[in-house]
């Protein structure tokens, strides 16, 4: 699907700020409101810009952005080739493929970057997992409760 004044590339050095508003935005909106006082505390330490910054530097980690007409509209984070860490698009803009878009473009990364052909993980929050099963993930178990962050794994094979 081609989306209009789309782009996806590698987060830049300086755009950790962006991104870790829009992924604080995002997560108020859709994920906050079913986790306990400490699930948010949790994940409000682990995206901001300093840690994103971080772990951005990471040699087996990815971030890549998708823009819409020059306007932050969407992240996915990928650690150790393997795992989706985070994944967020701007409420404006859900609905329209950017998701699927960001996720084809980190499995092409994650199939250049290693050989063998491990599965890509996911821990999905409980809005999310309809979403994952439509971009071919399977969960792997039931909802997990760690540090107050409610989850379910899930697991893609990536060919
Ligand atoms: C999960 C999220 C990133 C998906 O972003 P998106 O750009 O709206 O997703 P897409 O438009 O690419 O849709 C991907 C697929 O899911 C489907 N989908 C999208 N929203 C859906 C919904 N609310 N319910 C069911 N299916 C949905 C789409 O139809 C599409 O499937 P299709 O191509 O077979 O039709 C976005 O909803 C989001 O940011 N959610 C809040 C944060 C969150 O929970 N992130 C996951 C953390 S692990």
């Amino acid at each position: 699907m081609m989306i209009d004044g789309l782009t996806i590339q590698e987060m830049r050095p300086g755009e950790e700020e962006t991104v870790s508003g829009l992924v604080v935005s995002v997560f108020n909106g859709f994920v906050a409101p079913g986790y306990s006082e400490e699930g948010r505390k949790t994940f409000l330490e682990y995206v901001t810009p300093r840690a994103i910054s971080l772990r951005r530097m990471r040699p087996t980690h990815f971030f890549l952005t998708a823009w819409v007409f020059g306007r932050l509209a969407g992240v996915i984070e990928v650690r150790d080739f393997d795992h989706v860490a985070l994944f967020f698009i701007e409420k404006q803009h859900h609905g329209k493929g950017i998701a699927r878009a960001l996720l084809d473009a980190a499995v092409e990364r994650v199939k250049r970057e290693r050989s063998e052909k491990a599965p890509l993980t996911v821990n999905s929050s409980p809005y999310a997992v309809p979403i994952y099963r439509r971009l071919g993930f399977v969960e792997t178990a039931g909802e997990q409760l760690t540090d107050g962050i409610l989850y379910h794994p899930m697991s893609r094979e990536i060919g």
